[in-house]
């Protein structure tokens, strides 16, 4: 195979990232990266800062210094609607779907920047989630928890993302939704979209994940693939309850 220059780094990098909500810092020198059809996953304490990680990734916080770099562009000055165009989807930890609107409707938001034919879409979305298509004429409000969350994810894989940034996915759901979620997941992952999410459960996300980092304080702890962490001692009984 021939070099290619587009494959030097991976795919998503927000390097050394600093910057908080306010005077202090939050993010200190935080580096996440996720290589082209990979999974990432970030986990840590509660208030470590994976959610402002995410924002940040996203264009929801200035940083103070560092940068993200998108398939090899700047994109660190860019609005989060300019980074969906460039190929970034993001869900939320909250608040990441309409509740008054059917899921069609929510599935048709997440199309709001394609001037193209969404139905195509549309339709592989119930392909993935074959539930969503049986109630989409239903408010997302009336589904469970687990449903919500394939409305969510359904409705950031309308503008046809390169890169799909997950806040917490699984939250609030049984460990059979869970295991149903990181599935499907892994299929998104598999058609080539390149997955980070950010994952309580963290030992069942470190099992699917290709990368890894434990995030403590705004700062990188530890960074490995999924298995490396999951073999190490420290992170093991720190992190993972032993
Ligand atoms: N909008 C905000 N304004 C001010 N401070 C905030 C804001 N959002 C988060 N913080 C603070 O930033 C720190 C990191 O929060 P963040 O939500 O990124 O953590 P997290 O790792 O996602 O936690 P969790 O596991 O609870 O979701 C916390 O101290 C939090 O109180
Ligand atoms: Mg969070």
């Amino acid at each position: 195979m021939s070099p290619d220059t587009t494959q030097a780094e991976p795919y998503l990098v927000g390097e050394a990232m600093t910057g908080g909500y306010g005077a202090a810092d939050i993010l200190k020198t935080c580096t996440i990266t996720a290589a082209k059809g990979e999974i990432a996953v970030i986990v840590g304490p509660n208030g470590a800062g994976k959610s402002t990680a995410m924002k940040a990734l996203f264009g929801m916080l200035p940083l103070r210094s560092g940068s993200v770099r998108l398939g090899g562009e700047d994109i660190t000055a860019l609005q989060p609607q300019q980074r969906v165009a460039k190929g970034m989807g993001f869900v939320p930890q909250t608040h990441n779907v309409f509740t008054s609107m059917t899921v069609e409707e929510n599935l048709e938001m997440g199309a709001f920047l394609r001037r193209d034919d969404i139905r195509k879409t549309i339709e592989q979305v119930y392909d993935l989630f074959p539930i969503l298509r049986e109630k989409r004429r239903q408010p997302a409000g009336e589904l469970s928890g687990g449903q919500r969350q394939q409305v969510a994810v359904g409705r950031a894989l309308m503008t046809e993302p390169q890169v799909l940034m997950l806040d917490e996915p699984t939250a609030g759901v049984s460990p059979i939704v869970m295991d149903e979620l990181f599935d499907r997941i892994i299929d998104v992952a598999r058609i080539g979209i390149t997955i980070l999410m950010v994952e309580q459960n963290a030992r069942q996300a470190l099992e699917i994940a290709d990368r890894g980092y434990v995030l403590v304080q705004g700062g990188n702890r530890f960074t490995g693939s999924g298995r490396e962490l999951l073999d190490n001692p420290e992170v093991r009984r720190t992190f993972l309850g032993g």
